[in-house]
């Protein structure tokens, strides 16, 4: 005698999402939406510099996968170096007071430089980068960011490229970590629990 099997949906649901997807309460932007955006701003950029030699710098980590998406879709020549930076002392708040941990491998004296970020909250690490960036004599320097929360800004910084603008929420994915967790996320999302 058979008997069936009776697996409840939802069950069936939670373990075909992956274990990451089951930590995060809300979705803020899917995939094509990303997609979409990131073209759109790289459109922008390709109708803004015209001849020149354009330097596309990934501010690290996060903006790792915003970068890579973003340049391939600028039809103009590019180049593209890492910078990596990162606040003094062990507060989770930014100081202001920004160290350089990783720096650019070449000079960018007489390039158009674009700053390509993640995140702006404070704005501090950002406004750090772009004074050091612009005493080493580039013919410009400009700032793109995906995401920027404005009601958090303290520091007084121009962004010529903005995809999205959020609320005061924590959020990760696409590039974009809590504790190192959850940059591989295709989208981006609000995580259950922060400490
Ligand atoms: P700030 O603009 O100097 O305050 O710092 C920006 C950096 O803080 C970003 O590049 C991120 O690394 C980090 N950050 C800010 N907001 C978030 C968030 O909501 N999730 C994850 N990291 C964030
Ligand atoms: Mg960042």
């Amino acid at each position: 005698m058979r008997f069936p099997i009776v697996i409840p949906l939802n069950y069936l649901y939670n373990s075909m999402r992956g274990t990451m997807d089951k930590e995060i309460k809300k979705i803020l932007y899917k995939e094509d939406e990303i997609a979409e955006k990131v073209e759109e701003l790289a459109k922008r950029i390709d109708q803004d510099y015209v001849g020149g030699t354009l330097l596309l710098v990934c501010v690290l980590k996060g903006a790792c996968v915003f970068h890579a998406d973003l340049i391939r879709h600028i039809k103009r020549p590019v180049m593209i170096d890492f910078i990596s930076a990162s606040s003094y002392g062990m507060s989770s708040k930014t100081s202001g007071a920004v160290k350089i941990d990783k720096d650019l491998d070449y000079s960018i004296e007489g390039m158009d430089v674009v700053i390509v970020e993640d995140i702006i909250d404070t704005g501090l690490t950002l406004k750090y980068l772009t004074e050091n960036m612009r005493a080493r004599n580039p013919k410009s320097v400009e700032i793109c960011t995906l995401l920027d929360k404005p009601a958090r800004r303290e520091a007084d910084i121009e962004v010529k490229y903005t995809g999205f603008e959020i609320p005061d929420e924590f959020i990760v994915g696409y590039g974009i970590d809590y504790a190192e967790k959850f940059r591989n996320l295709p989208y981006i999302g609000v995580p259950e629990q922060i400490d």
